[in-house]
């Protein structure tokens, strides 16, 4: 069974994602991740980001994977350093790249042959997985995923002003909505769970809930 969690940047997806699969007792796939490792490879490449040739040429050459809760790009543990501002801030001229889509899209539908799993990303119940059991589009409101957001960056000691991540997720927002290819958009036949003042717990148990009642 495959259960598609799609939804903007900030709206949780990763916690209720891995909180399912645990649940569930189904893998879990972080498709950001990959989005990530790619624009790690082409940053430390020193590739020139307007050249849509050797950045498909980089995304290729890129060995992604999942193993003891860490991610590994070419055999490197890169957990921490997909998650930089830098990596943040090239990664949409990864995304908007239609041969860098599919071609991530096809390692996705590898990953997830013949096996229950819970992927998170964009365009799993759309692009990816529309043949999906169970597909629910996660997300907030705008201040409460910055507020989540800030409350995540406190921990590891970095103070960001909520204005200025309101901001930069409203952009990334923006994006991900106008791209040709793997929008963010709900599937027509996703659940929509909005999820201000709901706990990740009450997320996860309905989320397991649907996925019971397929
Ligand atoms: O989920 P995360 O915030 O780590 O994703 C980083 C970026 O990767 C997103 O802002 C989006 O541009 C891109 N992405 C995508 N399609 C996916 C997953 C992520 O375009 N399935």
């Amino acid at each position: 069974m495959i259960v598609t969690i799609d939804g903007p940047a900030g709206a949780g997806k990763s916690t209720i994602a891995k909180g399912v699969a645990n649940r569930l007792g189904f893998a879990f796939l972080d498709t950001g991740a990959m989005y990530r490792c790619v624009t790690l490879a082409a940053l430390e490449a020193g590739a020139d980001f307007q050249d849509a040739t050797s950045l498909h040429a980089i995304a290729t050459d890129c060995q992604i994977e999942f193993s003891f809760d860490k991610v590994w790009l070419n055999q490197q543990d890169v957990t921490q350093a997909i998650r930089t501002p830098q990596v943040t801030k090239h990664i949409r001229f990864v995304a908007d790249h239609p041969g860098i889509r599919s071609w991530l899209n096809q390692q996705q539908r590898r990953i997830a042959a013949d096996r229950d799993i819970v992927t998170e990303g964009r365009d799993q119940g759309t692009e990816v997985f529309p043949e999906a059991e169970c597909k629910v589009f996660l997300t907030a409101s705008i201040e409460e995923r910055a507020r989540r957001r800030q409350r995540q960056l406190a921990q590891s000691g970095t103070e960001i002003p909520l204005q200025q991540l309101i901001a930069e997720q409203n952009e990334r927002d923006r994006g991900d909505q106008q791209r040709q290819m793997g929008r963010l958009q709900p599937a027509p036949d996703a659940q929509l769970l909005f999820t201000d003042g709901m706990t990740p717990e009450q997320v996860i148990q309905q989320i397991c809930h649907w996925a019971a009642d397929r």
